[in-house]
């Protein structure tokens, strides 16, 4: 049993669960075109495995039985992405009709259910024929993204009740082009710099032709982890302070405050592509409101490697199944600051939060309790965000299945419903049955 209820938090607050679209649809169906998951999963030393996203949790067929576990899990709403290789295959140009139908079908799916749609249109499978084109250090990619976003929204614009362009832009630049965990798996400064502010630049124009269609109720969804120095020295200061400018700062300084953190530019600025500095208008363009994806904390110190010389080191307290420590109160902290210094009152979703673990089917149950407690102490310090004069409105699990966890394959279960890869049969497990027994008191 959960200690929160949905009585704890205020009247119109919505619960909500989270997806996406190659995580858990089985691209390999429905016409969809090859993605730069595809090719990454493939190529050897990048994914557990090599598993990737062609059958996942067969959502694609599966959506009528997942959308009643949200209706009968008491959700008020879905967080779902769109996939721009199923509307547009070769990334540009003709649209797959039966893509477009099967958006369609799910969000009328989830009205019929009284759920509320809460679209994304990126959540990190790009077309591979664009990948070939550079992919997201191509500029030209901010206009590729408008006109899929142009097709998909023109489709199913009129029935969503929220729209984010893009998941979490510091996973598609730093994770994707610095790191190399993620697809494309580049390793270099020049493509990163770029990528991260292209995708900034995909942001503002895709919600311009969003508004263009009229819609409303438009965001934007960033992650955040707790940046941490690893001990008191000024170095360790310092090195917390870097990896929170390109990991949080760059994104929301943009965004709400139209300029990237003078930090980061040390690093990133020789590389940025010509002429940024005009698009800050565009990309701090205003919003209805903005999502925190929240999972952890990360304790950082300095080294003597290239900029941005630091690293992780593992932090003392429990962790999840992929390592994460479970700090709650680094959300609590993300809330406040995100609130005071950049959004300024606008209304704030947790649109991403939970945790993995290696859960298991005893006697026909999965006993989850370890996320009970993670799913509790995090709604509780929303709760005391609250309380405090945050506007947050809402809250979304991450994840409602278990599903495609990326580099890591299917091995990490995100899910408040078990996924049985072999049977494709859905469990719930206790924590679903927590989560819906806390919203209906
Ligand atoms: C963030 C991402 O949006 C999602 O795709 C991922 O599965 C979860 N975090 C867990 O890592």
């Amino acid at each position: 049993m959960l200690k929160h209820s949905r009585a704890d938090f205020p009247k119109g607050f919505l619960f909500g669960a989270a997806t996406s679209s190659y995580q858990i649809e089985g691209h390999a169906m429905g016409g969809a075109g090859r993605t730069q998951w595809d090719d990454f999963a493939v190529t050897p030393g990048n994914v557990t495995r090599a598993q990737n996203g062609d059958v996942a949790c067969d959502h694609y067929n599966r959506w009528p039985e997942d959308l009643d576990l949200l209706k009968d899990g008491n959700f008020d709403v879905y967080r779902f992405s769109t996939s721009w290789a199923r509307v547009m295959p070769e990334g540009r140009g003709a649209p797959n009709p039966e893509g477009l139908d099967y958006y369609d079908r799910l969000v009328d799916g989830m009205l019929e259910r009284g759920l509320k749609p809460a679209a994304t249109l990126y959540h990190w499978e790009l077309p591979s024929p664009l990948l070939d084109l550079g992919g997201w250090r191509n500029r030209d990619i901010a206009q590729w993204f408008a006109d899929y976003t142009e097709v998909i929204m023109s489709r199913i614009g009129d029935r969503v009740w929220s729209a984010a362009p893009i998941n979490e832009p510091w996973c598609v630049g730093w994770m994707s082009h610095f790191l190399g965990q993620h697809a494309p798996g580049i390793s270099d400064i020049r493509a990163t710099a770029r990528a991260m502010h292209h995708v900034m630049l995909a942001h503002g124009r895709a919600t311009e032709v969003m508004r263009g269609l009229g819609m409303q109720n438009l965001g934007a969804v960033c992650n955040f982890e707790y940046s941490v120095p690893a001990d008191a020295s000024p170095e360790a200061r310092a090195a917390a302070r870097l990896y929170d400018g390109y990991y949080n700062r760059f994104f929301i300084g943009g965004l709400f405050n139209k300029r990237y953190p003078d930090d980061v530019l040390e690093g990133l600025g020789p590389h940025m592509p010509d002429g940024w500095q005009d698009d800050m208008d565009l990309i701090g363009q205003p919003l209805d409101w903005f999502g925190i994806n929240y999972y952890t904390r990360k304790l950082i110190q300095a080294n003597d490697g290239p900029w941005p010389s630091h690293e992780e080191v593992p932090g003392p307290l429990p962790k999840t199944q992929v390592g994460w420590e479970i700090y709650p109160e680094g959300l609590h902290a993300i809330i406040k600051r995100v609130h005071d210094g950049y959004t300024r009152g606008l209304p704030i979703y947790v649109t991403e939060n939970g945790m993995a673990s290696d859960d298991r089917v005893v006697n026909g149950a999965v006993n989850d309790k370890a996320r009970i407690a993670y799913l509790d102490a995090h709604l509780g310090q929303v709760r005391r965000a609250i309380d405090e004069g945050v506007p947050v409105n809402g809250y979304f699990a991450w994840s409602l299945l278990d599903n495609y966890e990326w580099n890591h394959g299917y091995g990490p279960r995100f899910g408040l419903v078990h996924v049985d890869y072999k049977t494709l049969a859905r469990l719930p497990k206790s924590s679903y049955h927590a989560l819906k027994d806390a919203l209906a008191r």
